[in-house]
């Protein structure tokens, strides 16, 4: 049990767990029989030659060349090993297959944003199973670090440049991908999740990602459904409560103090100006924390400001 993959790890679903999980276990193993030895051995002599009235101390014999070489070589090989073993799975994680599907990866506090070739963009992780995936990386303000813990998969994302990351998982199903670099407030809020789907169900999914406003019944219900895929919903509550940003409930055409000073309303382009350039006008009380939505499209933003002046009627 206690060696069993489920105890440390959640249930592998990668390609190269297997090597990972593998290499993980087997140092585990060698440092908790290393561990108990020397305890054992510490014990046995801290007792056996205890200091005890009447028996002077002995001089100790200053070499044993079989013990020596036994202690020297028995690790050497060991440790050649965990080095071999350990190189070579690092080298097939960090060689990319020129074949991989890319997705590109944004990180923003705090909040994960993932590209696809055809324009198709989602706080969640789609892909194909059975296929190499490469995640192209960077990061809108700080460093972040994209993990998931059922691929064995970790990688710095940093501003400024990219870093990149592969797996390949042949399970369809829905796996928990973390933040794991401290970057703020949010950080632990800092999630999303893989969804594994089988090749046809992903190419559905990726066409219609590509086109939120086209394939939603209305331009309302696409600003409900943005709200919540582009993470406004992570900061701006719907029900007056008070997060890292204003609520929007009643918002709209109503005018607030920003800070620096003078006022401003609500209206069609403060909302858009907000999202290219959220820190033009920031509303008093609030920390400029905001990340910019320059990508997003203009039906995209309107679709928003059509939910936006919904919460303000109290539809
Ligand atoms: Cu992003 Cu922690």
């Amino acid at each position: 049990m206690f060696f069993a993959q489920g105890f440390w790890f959640p249930d592998g679903a990668s390609t190269n767990t297997g090597d990972h999980d593998w290499l993980f276990h087997f140092i585990l193993a060698i440092s908790a029989i290393f561990f108990a030895l020397i305890i054992a051995v510490g014990t046995a002599f801290v007792l056996k030659y205890r200091r005890r009235p009447g028996v002077s101390a002995e001089k100790s014999p200053t070499h044993n060349g079989t013990l020596e070489i036994v202690w020297s070589v028995i690790p050497s090989i060991l440790i050649v090993f965990i080095f071999y073993y350990g190189f070579t799975t690092y080298l097939a994680s960090r060689t990319m297959p020129p074949e991989a599907f890319e997705v590109q990866v944004t990180a923003k506090k705090w909040s994960w944003e993932f590209n696809y070739p055809n324009s198709a963009q989602d706080p969640d992780l789609y892909v194909p199973a059975g296929k190499a995936i490469r995640l192209v990386m960077t990061s809108e303000d700080v460093i972040h670090s994209l993990s998931i813990p059922a691929f064995r998969l970790k990688q710095d994302v940093v501003p400024g440049r990219y870093t990149d990351s592969w797996f390949q998982c042949d399970e369809p199903g829905t796996y928990n991908l973390f933040c794991t670099e401290y970057c703020g407030t949010l950080h632990s809020k800092m999630l999303a999740k893989v969804h594994v789907l089988p090749q046809a169900e992903f190419d559905d999914w990726v066409e219609k990602a590509a086109d939120i406003v086209g394939n939603a019944p209305s331009l309302l219900a696409a600003g409900e459904i943005l709200y919540h895929k582009r993470g406004c919903a992570q900061c701006h509550s719907i029900t007056g409560e008070t997060l890292t940003g204003p609520s929007f409930l009643g918002s709209f055409g109503t005018e607030r103090a920003i800070s620096g000073g003078g006022r401003v309303t609500m209206d069609e382009n403060y909302v858009r100006e907000s999202l290219v350039n959220p820190q033009a006008k920031v509303v008093a009380g609030f920390q400029p924390v905001m990340p910019t939505f320059k990508g997003m499209k203009d039906d995209e933003i309107t679709a928003i400001i059509t939910y936006l002046k919904s919460l303000a009627k109290g539809e």
